[in-house]
């Protein structure tokens, strides 16, 4: 199928706007149309980042569509819900998102859409399952940025704590994007050597890292930002950009994304946030890293608190 570089972002608020905004300062993208039902914010916000697409190196249309948009367009972000407030979870904004997802699966299981569908809206894991149970379209096809945004988080933290550059961090942020997801430490890397390595061989420097600690702040960071500013967006409108470019660009890269696991870390019928290879075809397969006792249960307890929801969530 011939990529039309076309992205349909469903929803124009807060995320979706810095959506619209990373896609176009990345340059891969021909076309951003905005689904919303204020149409007039919709059309605001397609406005603004089109005022900023004067600056880019080539055109790039912004504008205000329907789900008619959808039907030719290489991937749909569905970034519509309400944000969730301070000392709420992500899990609290179940109820609320599950009414929005009812009013947008069926126009756009109908518009002919044929390509990839990136879950954002919040209990992401949980949005992703009730997306792709709904539409029917298959697995590789339905997945939310999950825990990608954890996993940038954790690599702030670690860079903040050990001094060395994101992206010589190789680490996953697993499980559930939100409070209970976990990091398994042992297949952390810096640089190429392990973590575990570097904090032995060096106690003076590393020793006193606290692994307790880090996870905690990695899972606070996205709250902190919601008490400070009320939502987070540049962050998850990056992350989403960077997953658009690895689907466009074919790249079998490796990221962490919600996907249904069908027996990998020994879960069934459940979307939850594990590397996998994304290409164009989405999430091409899923990377089973050898968890330790201790890992194995964090990401088992983690899937266990989806689960609840998810039950909740189908009733
Ligand atoms: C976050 O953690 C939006 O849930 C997302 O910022």
């Amino acid at each position: 199928m011939i990529q039309s570089r076309k992205i349909v972002i469903i929803g124009a608020g807060h995320v979706g706007s810095h959506c619209g905004y990373s896609l176009l300062t990345q340059g891969d993208v021909n076309e951003i149309v905005y689904i919303d039902i204020d149409r007039d914010k919709a059309e605001a916000q397609a406005g603004d980042i089109a005022d900023a697409g004067c600056f880019m190196p080539h055109p790039i249309s912004v504008r205000v569509g329907d789900y008619k948009d959808c039907r030719d367009a290489d991937i749909v972000v569905l970034a519509a819900g309400v944000p969730r407030k301070e000392g709420q979870t992500r899990l609290d904004t179940m109820g609320d998102s599950i009414k929005v997802m009812k009013e947008i699966v069926d126009p756009l299981k109908g518009s002919g859409f044929e390509g990839i569908l990136i879950c954002i809206s919040n209990p992401a894991d949980i949005i992703a399952y009730y997306m792709m149970k709904h539409t029917g379209w298959p697995k590789n096809r339905v997945l939310s940025t999950g825990t990608s945004l954890d996993t940038a988080r954790l690599k702030r933290v670690l860079k903040e704590a050990i001094g060395v550059d994101p992206r010589s961090i190789q680490c996953f942020s697993m499980g559930e994007h939100g409070d209970s997801s976990m990091i398994p430490f042992s297949h952390i890397t810096i640089g190429g050597k392990p973590l575990r390595e570097l904090m032995l061989e060096n106690p003076q420097t590393y020793g006193t890292l606290d692994l307790d600690c880090i996870l905690e702040r990695t899972r606070r960071i996205g709250m902190d930002i919601v008490i400070g500013k009320g939502s987070t967006e540049f962050g998850i409108g990056t992350v989403l950009a960077d997953m658009v470019k690895a689907i466009l660009h074919n790249e079998h890269r490796i990221m962490p994304v919600s996907t249904l696991l069908e027996g990998e870390y020994g879960q069934e019928d459940i979307c939850v946030g594990v590397p996998a290879i994304i290409s164009k075809k989405g999430v091409e397969k899923i990377m089973e890293l050898n968890l330790n006792q201790s890992e194995k249960q964090l990401f088992e307890q983690s899937c266990d608190i989806i689960r609840k929801h998810m039950a909740l969530a189908q009733q």
